[in-house]
């Protein structure tokens, strides 16, 4: 990556004054320099690291306050001037102070930078700047990202975007906010002590860590989840930072979570949403975890009325897809055959050719065959979906992804007597001969309603055990977040944008209005209701309308609240799959265990989905 090439944003028209400086002066306290659009003279500062085409950085002295940083970003395209300057160079210069950021990327923090350098003096060389030691001189905030995400839920409240950290220009606050933290180093040279990674590596080999400081929310892994601080907001994991492309030209190893790497060192710097470490080299790997990942204690049980269901988004799975035979292997091997799969992004029978094909019956056949040949007992899963009106439910372009359901039809059935539902069918709680069943079985809640508009309907089952109890499902792939910078938890957007968290909060509230049907019909129905929600628990708005009708399985289980997680974004190891009971099953004791086969592998090339599947043990009757 390269630094910003588009001419710097001026807030302010230039005064013509030139005054003389401190790198600390043009730094000042704020998010913004108090000598924006000034030109400034008689800058003093060393060399700490040059980009080839892009400018340098230089460091002076520091001040005893610790909001202001002493580092800078001069930039330069001009390579006669980029050849005058050499790391550890003492120099004198001139210049614009400005604020910058590409226009590619709005939603970017403006960055402080001096502009058009001139009177250019080398005064010493060979100088050396010692960086500041990240744990030992300064250690970041462990909890919240900045003052501006106010709202019930923290940096995860809604509404969100109500106010943009530049434009408040704060003073900062970096014993207690992440972003102000990362600010008040900006253009500093500074050392990560013994990193170690947080995620697998992105596209352009950077990736996250945390270093040798305190942490909260560390997972067994290594990784940072996000949990519930005690004040009951959500952890922003404000204590991690993105390595970015090295300055000198070396390539960065590829990552996984757990990696620790020698210490790093290098510039920081905002771009492309995060406040970032430039290294001035690539770190050596010292240790990789264990790629031994165990597999699921919770296995099918004999009981009747005792069901393991595992939940997986299987990542746009075709017949041909890469990812089936491993996804195969992970339900046979690492779940032990649950009696019920739920799984999400299955895709029609020729995958993303968008030729109006939306069946599926041969992606699952090949799963389902996969899943045999991958048992040692050749165990041959039943299933069932509901295919989706052609291109209408969102998703890879011509995929038609789907929720669907393998089950094990020695143990269960569905209940008999309703129509299986079509694409626009909207199944509803009824009841039959004295007993509550759906209308139509299975069959898609509320298809028609606009909450669902390019994004995929729930799926409705009634089930029924070997020994005539009754019990039912939802499978859920609610609608996605965007994953791109306009997100950023580091953004000038306060609180971060949460894409289509309105859409996704309706969602909700239809499947719980359908929930209290059934319950209004049976209020010890035995429901469960899951899959890939798209959203943390944390985003307590979200699943507002679950909170009086179903508990969340991770909850029920006690599982710890630094592994609840089946997904590693960026910096945080985070859940958005999840499993919800009725009180009925809730209460008769209950068991989830998140299986990190994809996120505990050796590599990204080696996932065979970006989801880690769960697997549970319910009593339905
Ligand atoms: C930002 O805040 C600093 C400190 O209060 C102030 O000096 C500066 O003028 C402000 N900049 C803008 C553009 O408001
Ligand atoms: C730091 O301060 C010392 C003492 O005033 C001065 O000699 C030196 O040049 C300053 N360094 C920089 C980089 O400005
Ligand atoms: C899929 O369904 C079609 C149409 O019902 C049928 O002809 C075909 O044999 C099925 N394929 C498999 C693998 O079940
Ligand atoms: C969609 O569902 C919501 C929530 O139940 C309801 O308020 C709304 O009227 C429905 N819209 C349509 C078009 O049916
Ligand atoms: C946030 O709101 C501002 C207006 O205050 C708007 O310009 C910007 O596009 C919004 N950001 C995102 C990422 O939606
Ligand atoms: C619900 O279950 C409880 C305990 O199993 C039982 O006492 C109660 O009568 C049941 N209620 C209904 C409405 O079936």
């Amino acid at each position: 990556m390269v630094l910003p090439v588009v001419v710097a944003l001026q807030l302010l028209a230039a005064a013509p004054l030139a005054l003389s400086v401190s790198i600390t002066d043009i730094q000042g306290p704020a998010f913004l320099s108090p000598l924006l659009g000034q030109t400034v003279r008689d800058i003093t500062g060393i060399v700490t690291a040059v980009i080839s085409d892009s400018g340098f950085y230089i460091q002076g002295n520091r001040t005893d306050d610790v909001r202001v940083s002493n580092g800078l970003l001069v930039f330069t395209e001009s390579s006669s001037i980029l050849n005058k300057v050499s790391v550890g160079d003492l120099i004198s210069l001139s210049g614009k102070v400005a604020e910058f950021k590409e226009s590619s990327e709005p939603n970017d923090l403006l960055g402080t930078e001096l502009d058009d350098p001139t009177d250019i003096v080398v005064l010493s060389s060979g100088n050396t700047v010692e960086p500041l030691v990240l744990g030992q001189d300064r250690s970041p905030p462990t909890e919240k990202l900045s003052a501006l995400d106010i709202g019930p839920d923290g940096w995860l409240s809604v509404p969100n975007n109500v106010s943009l950290i530049d434009s408040v220009n704060a003073t900062l606050q970096p014993d207690l906010f992440g972003i102000d933290f990362w600010s008040s180093l900006e253009g500093q040279l500074v050392t990560v002590p013994s990193p170690v990674a947080l995620d697998f590596q992105d596209s352009f080999n950077e990736f996250w860590v945390r270093g040798d400081w305190p942490a909260s929310g560390l997972n067994s892994r290594g990784g940072l989840t996000i949990t519930e601080l005690s004040d009951g907001l959500p952890d922003g994991n404000p204590e991690t930072v993105i390595i970015g492309d090295p300055i000198d030209g070396t390539t960065n190893p590829t990552t996984s979570v757990g990696m620790t790497f020698s210490d790093i060192t290098g510039v920081v710097q905002f771009q492309f949403g995060f406040y970032y470490i430039l290294p001035l080299t690539a770190p050596t790997v010292l240790a990789v975890p264990s790629a031994d990942i165990p597999s699921a204690t919770i296995a099918p049980s004999d009981d009747a009325c005792t069901i393991t269901i595992g939940d997986y988004n299987v990542e746009n799975m075709a017949p041909t897809s890469t990812n089936l035979p491993p996804v195969a292997n992970h339900i046979a091997n690492f779940l032990n055959l649950p009696d019920i799969m739920f799984l999400q992004e299955i895709q029609d029978n020729d995958g993303e050719v968008d030729d109006g094909v939306v069946d599926a019956n041969v992606t699952l056949t090949t799963l389902t065959d996969a899943i045999a040949s991958a048992s040692s007992s050749g165990f041959q899963y039943a299933f069932f979906d509901i295919d989706p009106v052609n291109d209408q439910d969102g998703g890879a372009g011509g995929g038609n992804i789907r929720q669907a359901h393998l089950y094990r039809s020695e143990k269960l059935n569905l209940v008999p007597g309703s129509p299986v539902g079509g694409s626009l069918d909207a199944t509803e709680p009824i009841t039959s001969d004295g007993q509550v069943t759906l209308s139509f079985n299975p069959g898609r809640i509320d298809p028609t309603n606009s909450s669902w508009d390019d994004s995929r309907k729930p799926l409705a089952t009634a089930w029924e055990t070997s020994n005539g109890e009754r019990f039912f499902t939802v499978n859920l792939h609610l609608v996605a977040k965007t994953g791109d910078t306009s997100e950023s938890v580091q953004g000038n957007a306060r609180p971060p944008v949460n894409t289509d968290v309105a859409k996704r909060t309706s969602q909700v509230e239809i499947v719980a209005a359908f929930v209290k049907q059934l319950l209004a019909l049976d209020p010890n129905a035995s429901i469960i209701v899951g899959g890939d929600c798209n959203d943390f628990v944390q985003t307590r708005s979200v699943f507002a309308a679950f909170d009086d009708i179903l508990t969340e399985l991770d909850v029920n289980s006690n599982v710890p609240l630094v592994e609840r997680y089946t997904y590693v974004f960026q910096q945080s190891s985070q859940q958005l799959d999840h499993l919800f009971v009725s009180s009925a099953i809730a209460a008769r004791g209950t068991e989830i265990q998140h299986i990190h086969v994809n996120n505990w592998g050796p590599s990204l090339a080696t996932r065979a989905s970006d989801h880690d599947p769960s697997v549970a043990q319910v009593k339905v009757c």
